[in-house]
């Protein structure tokens, strides 16, 4: 007390307490934030890039890269479709600006999306769509939607196993997420029974997703017939039905085809939200370019729905990009460029297929007498192989043949310069 009424009499002491005082603070303050990030855990690591990333440091020549589910030529290099090129070339040579179109991607976009997943018998059919960032950013906005608006239970049952983002995607965008079976590991096959059960039980008024074709990663697809049984499964119970359709082509090479589950369901009357990528069947995979699609009952639902999908992108991310759209549209416009489009869906369908049959003989040629028959069986870009950890730690560290750890490989790697080698490893692994 005395010591404070000295200092406070003497202006040069007040100054000096006055200035240790400023620095306490700061350095306490300093303190305090450079502990604000302290305990952050690592966020989850991208399994498949860290094994691509690998491959890249690998320096063996005889390495095989078949982590990614990106389409690769013949050469194992990635593919840019002619009918892309031509049409880049239509936009620089029509010198489109840049200006932002609208905040829901241009009319003509969305409704060759639309044309595209439901075909031409159920065009007249009530919906609204946004164009989005690739599959991705289609899902994530039509998560944050489903959570802001939906009235049923914010509940979405996912495939066991799926594609490593859907869990989390739904997540972080505050809806549940439960797993229901999909996959029969021991018979390499769709766990049809199982999965049947399952959907049989699902809570009224919840949420499903499925993958509408080429599986990832199991590349077990239901066939016709068992979508017509889930259908059947799921109606008068107010399911909503997520498709994620990231892989239209890829399943037999027809994009209409490949539609199937999609159509049937629409047909049937189910509520149905669908998200479209033209990352893996036009190879705009960094160009990011799709959209979602909410199937509606009446127009001021769907103008709600429309409003929320804007709001949403709007906080994420702004307006879509407009590269990616204007190449779908330059390619829809021309029916020349869209029907090189569709051929080149094929080449490259047929591409993957071929080199499941030939990975499959020089199986057998190497003396492999292991069931191998999933390989043919499965459907677009990959292989469930089957394979447990330990043989594909194997295959990367001994063969430099980079798979992702829970058995899939992504057939697209695969060409006729490595799969003699792949082969030869394969059965050495599993022998
Ligand atoms: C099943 C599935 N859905 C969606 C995506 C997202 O892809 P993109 O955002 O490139 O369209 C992927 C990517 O691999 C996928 O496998």
């Amino acid at each position: 007390m005395v010591r404070l009424s000295f200092i406070l009499r003497d202006p040069l002491k007040l100054k000096q307490a006055a200035a240790q005082t400023v620095i306490v603070i700061y350095v306490a303050l300093n303190l305090l934030s450079t502990q604000w990030w302290k305990d952050v855990p690592l966020g989850p690591p991208d399994i498949i890039l860290g094994i691509f990333e690998a491959h890249k440091l690998d320096n063996n020549p005889n390495k095989i890269d078949l982590s990614v589910g990106a389409y690769r030529d013949n050469f194992g290099k990635p593919y840019v479709l002619p009918s892309v090129i031509k049409a880049e070339q239509n936009i620089v040579d029509k010198k489109l600006d840049k200006a932002v179109a609208n905040d829901i991607g241009s009319e003509f976009f969305r409704q060759v999306m639309f044309r595209l997943a439901v075909g031409d018998d159920l065009l007249d059919r009530p919906h609204v769509s946004v164009q989005s960032v690739s599959g991705s950013g289609s899902i994530k906005i039509a998560a944050e939607t489903i959570s802001q608006l939906y009235k049923g239970n914010k509940l979405i049952f996912i495939p066991n196993p799926s594609w490593a983002y859907h869990a989390p995607i739904f997540r972080l965008s505050g809806l549940k997420t439960e797993f229901y079976r999909y996959y029969d590991e021991r018979n390499h096959e769709l766990d049809h029974s199982g999965m049947m059960t399952d959907l049989t039980h699902l809570p009224n008024n919840s949420i499903i997703l499925f993958q509408m074709v080429g599986h990832n990663p199991t590349g077990a697809d239901p066939t016709p017939n068992q979508w017509r049984e889930i259908s059947q499964i799921l109606k008068d119970r107010n399911i909503l039905i997520f498709i994620d359709m990231a892989y239209q082509g890829f399943g037999t090479g027809c994009l209409s085809t490949d539609a199937f589950p999609l159509k049937h369901f629409i047909e049937e009357g189910h509520m149905v939200v669908f998200a479209q990528s033209f990352s893996k069947n036009m190879g705009l995979y960094s160009v990011r370019v799709g959209g979602v699609t909410f199937m509606i009952r009446n127009e001021e639902e769907g103008k709600s729905i429309l409003e929320q999908l804007k709001h949403s992108a709007l906080c994420m991310y702004g307006q879509p990009p407009i590269h990616g759209s204007q190449i779908v549209e330059e390619i829809f416009r021309c029916p020349e460029l869209k029907n090189n489009w569709e051929n080149e869906v094929k080449m490259m369908h047929k591409r993957i297929s071929s080199m499941r049959q030939v990975l499959l003989d020089k199986l057998h040629q190497n003396g492999s007498s292991r069931d191998w028959s999933h390989l043919m069986k499965q459907k677009g870009m990959f292989f469930y192989s089957g394979l447990s950890v330990e043989q594909c730690e194997q295959l990367i560290n001994e063969h430099s043949i980079y798979v992702v750890k829970n058995g899939r490989m992504s057939v697209c790697g695969i060409n006729e310069h490595n799969v003699d080698y792949l082969a030869h490893c394969l059965h050495k692994v599993t022998k």
